[in-house]
Parts: C-alpha cells; structure tokens; sequence
C-alpha cells in the first residue's frame, strides 16, 4: 500500500510512517506560489522554503544574507498555495546559532506569519540549546547535517563533508543526537552514501538525503537546479528532469522576435 497515494495532508507523522514502511519521501524546495503549486499538485511529500532562496531567487553568492523577514516572506507565499505537502521553513543563517531564546521567538515569528509546518535548522551539538527550546514550545524541527551551507566561511569549499572518520562519527552522534531531542526527520548534504545509508539505519526518524546516496529514506534537490534553470550549476548528484533554461531562453528569444516583427499581437489577440 502506498500511503503516498492515499494521504490528503502530509504530517511529520506521515513521514514516519512512510520509513516504517520502507516508502521513500520525495522532497523538493520552493520559494513562491506559483512554482509550489505546480510541485503541490504533482504530488510531492515535502516542499522547504529553503534558504538556497538566497541563491536562485536573489542571486547572492551564498546562503547567509537572506533575512528573517524575507525567509517569511517566500515561506507565506508558498505556503498560500499549498494543499497537501508538508512545507519546513529554513531558519535563516543568524537567527538561531546565538541566544536560544531568540532562536525561540524567531522560529514562532516564522510559524505565525508563515503558516509553514515546521522549522529547519543546521548543526548538531553546538546548537541543540536552540533545538530543545523550540522543539519544547511544539515546533516540528528538521535537522540538518553534513555540509551546511550556512558554515560555508568556516568549511572553505562546497566538497563532499564527513570523508575522514572523525567528521564521520561526529555526524553520527549528532544524528543520534538530533533523535534523541525529538527533530522529527535529518537532511543530509553532501557526505558519502555509504555513511548516509548507516545513519538511516542507526537512527530511527527519517532521513532525507541531497547528494547522500539512495540508502536513505527520502531525497530533496533544490527545484531549480533539477528543471535545469541554472545550466552553470552541474554537481555529480543532481539529475535534471527539464532543461528550462533552453525552453526559457527559445521562448524568450520567440517573443523578442514577433515584437520587433510586429507579429504579436495579432488581431485575435486585440481587443
Ligand atoms: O536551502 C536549501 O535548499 C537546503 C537544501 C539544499 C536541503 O537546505
């Protein structure tokens, strides 16, 4: 039985019981209306209003500028279009590694005046304090291990995270960690998908894997980087199921063409 299939509302409880049953969870983000209404439709598990918002929408270099406020902003907007999937909002880089108190208060300003479903947040031990407080005012919290993009300045490089042992064994206790506290499901980025597939089966909750291999419980990718949007961004583990960028710029050049023509509007299209 497929429970895909037959829920109306995906709930983190749903997910559970999709790795229970050994049903793989689809994950994709989304950033506006328009493009999550689409992915809603079509039957996806999960949407995150990612912070890779700060990349595709506003074209920053990496994920750290984007704001509290604008992490609301695509979050309400995605979360108007919705029906079905389950949407996780991203706790934007400076709103929760600091004074867990703030965390709380940032993470209720995002469930309140987003209407998303859940937070996500990067890191393990070093920010659990945060974790615990929202999580004990009943906020549903995804982690997120392995390469975080939002310790890009720290990491130095987008390469693949948790290759020597040591790094290996801290992503595995902060897994059981995050379990433990009661996060409802892990993303994890860019680290081997023989060390991925361990941590699904060493932790109960699910895991959603992006660039970590298919022996995890579920995979997102970043919803322009799989249309083909962006024909720059070429990583070993993303599949492109579009090539928009070629559609776009066809139709882009299309409509130039009948402009400067005068072919468009024709008399059907006048009033
Ligand atoms: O912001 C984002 O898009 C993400 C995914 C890469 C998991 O965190």
């Amino acid at each position: 039985m497929s429970i895909h299939k037959d829920v109306k509302k995906v709930t983190t409880h749903v997910l559970q019981n999709m790795k229970d049953n050994g049903e793989k969870i689809s994950m994709l983000t989304g950033y506006d209306y328009s493009m999550a209404s689409i992915i809603d439709s079509a039957g996806i598990d999960v949407i995150l209003i990612g912070d890779s918002a700060s990349n595709v929408m506003a074209g920053h270099e990496t994920t750290l500028p984007i704001t509290l406020n604008e992490m609301i902003y695509h979050a309400s907007s995605v979360v108007r279009a919705v029906d079905r999937a389950l949407c996780v909002v991203d706790m934007p880089f400076g709103s929760y590694q600091g004074n867990s108190k703030e965390a709380l208060s940032n993470a209720i300003r995002i469930m309140k005046e987003s209407g998303g479903h859940a937070v996500k947040m990067e890191g393990g031990e070093e920010i659990i304090e945060s974790i615990n407080r929202i999580l004990s005012a009943g906020i549903p919290v995804m982690g997120h291990l392995g390469l975080t993009p939002q310790s890009i300045y720290k990491f130095g490089t987008y390469v693949v995270r948790a290759n020597e042992e040591e790094e290996a064994q801290r992503l595995v206790a902060d897994a059981k960690l995050l379990e433990a506290s009661g996060c409802f499901a892990i993303v994890l980025e860019k680290i081997p998908a023989k060390l991925a597939s361990e941590v699904a089966k060493a932790v109960k909750i699910p895991i959603i894997g992006i660039g970590a291999g298919n022996g995890v419980d579920g995979q997102v990718l970043v919803v322009h980087d799989m249309l083909g949007i962006n024909n720059e961004f070429n990583p070993r583990f993303l599949r492109k199921y579009a090539n928009l960028h070629e559609d776009m710029t066809n139709a882009f050049h299309r409509y130039i063409d009948d402009v400067k023509s005068g072919d468009f509007p024709n008399e059907k299209e006048q009033y």
